[in-house]
């Protein structure tokens, strides 16, 4: 939500502002600009509506040489994305420049007593009183700018990280509270970024600023103080490369990271998985004896949670509670704290509904887990014990691979917990470890049957996904990711939920997606390990089965084109929809991680063939900061 960046250093400051800033420009894209200290002493300000590529049209690079600048990419809260509202935003005088991401709360009392005095604003954001407090507090700190900044600061209620230039100063003060903020750490240069693939070009190694911090950065100097006291930070070396953060010959980051789902699968498991032992870094079993599991979530992340749900429960038999972040925040805890361990689930680590509700959970006394992608994220710093996915960085704004990345580590939670003879144990391992390569075959054999069927999906505004059990939430996840990018209206629903009121909506133009998946009798028959289990889930698998098909006989009376996720060899689905997407045969409990993909693939062919921004939806932003 909002993406900022600086340099300091010894080469030019513009190109690597612009090209640090498109790195991260799924941060949000609806306005941009930069500010740069010139050679010659003067600043020089550019910024317009629309993506960095459309700035840069406009932008002759050779009028802004120098070696200091900062830059922002906007996704609007406060005030429509226009050139005006872009930042950076100054002072009255155009020597002081700020970059911020966050909100600022109490901006518009600020803004009336500024107004009092004389102070003349030209935008309608919040950032823009930041400039004219700073400028304020310089004459009474001599004009030292760190002063003046940790004075500003100190008015501030809200969420920030923030950037300053100023001129005449030969570096850049940086501060944050509750937005991300990290220092990238080169050779007589520096760099600031709201996130890591910004700097990755240029270093890997990163030092995480934290909650109050605020740091000087020179370009053979790096100062942070936290609450006036000059504090030491980690420097931490950072595994991705630069080549995980670019798009490796794909047209848009979504599918270069779909096709990263089998990489991102075997990654999180190696992480966890020793021979056939499962060490999540923590001592989990202990820690959960005897309590329930309350996991909060936003977005696919709570659709992953909602999978994860089912996944322990049904491996572990240990109570798992799903609250969406947003709606936990103002609800009453109505639970002893300490008899859960809460888990925070969140790809970034950074969105803040879900670091609201880990500190909730915390205050009531749980032990708290963060399961997070992000190396150092604010969710990493609240929570007790963190569980990273191995999923890379992940770019586009619609998420994938982490989702996949998510349930490898919800089966490790389940199998770490569960109480099973070990026979049974090493063959859950054993079909875990075989996902990526079910992942792989969905992306080789089905690619080109999804796109023809995407192409018919296209032509209709409205659609609905339909699952069942452990395919419920991944229904849901199929629709929210054709809805956010190729903008057909898309639900996903229970399937024995339709006909309690949506079918009211079923006609001819508008197709429903089923996932039909089943466990085939009889497979389990062929794994003794399971046979403790064998009647029990084979039973409520081909329950799961039949009702979803019959639903779906339901939804073609009322005329509605299916298309059907079905095993290789079901050939009774064919007899009941209108198209079949093949996923490979699986037990139930891992039938998520092909459906997904599948799913994933729909969504994306679907959003191309309307001609969609894929990468950069409309409205949208990775990371979402606000609450
Ligand atoms: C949708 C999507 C969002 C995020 C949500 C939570 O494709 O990406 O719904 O899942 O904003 O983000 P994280 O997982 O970073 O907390």
């Amino acid at each position: 939500m909002c993406g900022i960046v600086g340099y300091v250093g010894e080469r030019e400051a513009l190109p690597i502002i612009l090209e640090s800033l498109k790195r991260i420009e799924y941060r949000g894209y609806d306005s941009c600009g930069v500010f740069v200290l010139l050679e010659d002493g003067n600043p020089k300000l550019h910024k317009d509506a629309g993506t960095i590529d459309h700035l840069k049209k406009n932008l002759s690079e050779s009028e802004y040489r120098g070696n200091v600048a900062i830059g922002h990419t906007r996704w609007a809260t406060h005030g429509e994305p226009s050139k005006r509202n872009a930042h950076p935003h100054l002072d009255g005088k155009g020597e002081i420049a700020v970059v911020h991401n966050g909100i600022i709360e109490n901006y518009q009392h600020i803004k009336e007593e500024l107004l009092n005095q004389g102070y003349e604003f030209v935008s309608e954001t919040d950032t823009e009183v930041i400039p004219h407090l700073i400028n304020l507090s310089l004459k009474k700190f001599n004009w030292q700018l760190k002063e003046a900044v940790r004075e500003a600061l100190a008015r501030l209620k809200g969420s920030y990280a923030i950037i300053v230039a100023e001129k005449g100063f030969e570096g850049l003060v940086a501060a944050r509270n509750e937005s991300p903020l990290i220092i990238g750490v080169g050779d007589r240069e520096n760099f600031i970024a709201s996130d890591v693939p910004a700097v990755l070009e240029q270093t890997n190694r990163v030092i995480y600023l934290e909650e109050g911090d605020l740091a000087v950065v020179k370009k053979d100097s790096i100062y942070i103080e936290n609450g006036g006291v000059e504090v030491r930070r980690e420097e931490r070396l950072i595994p991705w490369t630069i080549e995980d953060a670019e798009k490796g010959g794909y047209e848009h980051f979504m599918l270069k990271e779909i096709h990263e789902e089998p990489r991102a699968i075997m990654d999180t498991l190696r992480g966890y998985l020793a021979e056939d032992r499962i060490n999540l870094g923590f001592e989990l079993e202990g820690n959960a004896k005897g309590k329930s599991i309350l996991m909060v979530a936003c977005g696919t992340s709570y659709y992953a949670t909602l999978c994860g749900k089912q996944i322990i429960e049904n491996l572990a038999r240990v109570p798992v509670q799903v609250e969406l972040a947003s709606e936990f925040n103002y609800s009453d805890f109505v639970l002893d704290g300490t008899n859960i361990i809460a888990m925070a689930i969140t790809q970034s680590g950074e969105t803040a509904d879900t670091l609201m509700a880990l500190k909730k959970a915390k205050r009531y006394g749980s032990k708290t887990v963060a399961i997070t992608n992000v190396l150092g994220s604010s969710a990493t710093r609240i929570a007790d014990e963190t569980i990273y996915t191995g999923a890379g960085p992940e770019i586009g704004v619609a998420a994938t691979k982490s989702f996949v990345a998510q349930l490898v580590i919800f089966y490790l939670l389940g199998l770490s917990l569960a109480k099973m003879p070990e026979s049974e144990f090493r063959g859950y391992l054993e079909e875990l470890r075989g996902m990526p390569k079910i992942a792989q075959i969905v992306l080789d054999e089905e690619d080109t049957n999804i796109q023809r069927h995407a192409r018919y999906l296209s032509k209709y505004e409205h659609a609905f996904f339909v699952g069942r059990g452990v395919n419920l939430p991944i229904a849901l996840e199929g629709a929210l990711k054709l809805k956010e990018i190729s903008y057909i209206h898309a639900e996903g629903y229970a399937a024995g939920e339709l006909k309690h009121g949506p079918f009211a909506l079923l006609t001819e133009d508008t197709p429903v997606v089923a996932i039909l998946t089943r466990q085939p009798l009889g497979k389990f028959d062929q794994q003794p390990f399971k046979k403790s289990l064998i009647k029990n889930a084979t039973q409520a698998s081909q329950n799961i089965y039949e009702k979803t098909l019959g639903n779906v006989k339901e939804i073609k009376a009322r005329g509605s084109p299916v298309i059907a996720i079905a095993e290789e060899g079901d050939e009774e689905v064919e007899k009941y929809v209108d198209a079949v997407i093949r996923v490979p045969e699986t037990s139930t409990i891992f039938s998520p991680i092909p459906n997904t993909v599948a799913l994933h693939l729909l969504a994306y062919w679907t959003a191309k063939e309307r001609g969609c921004e894929i990468d950069k939806p409309r409205n949208l932003a990775k990371s979402v900061t606000v609450e």
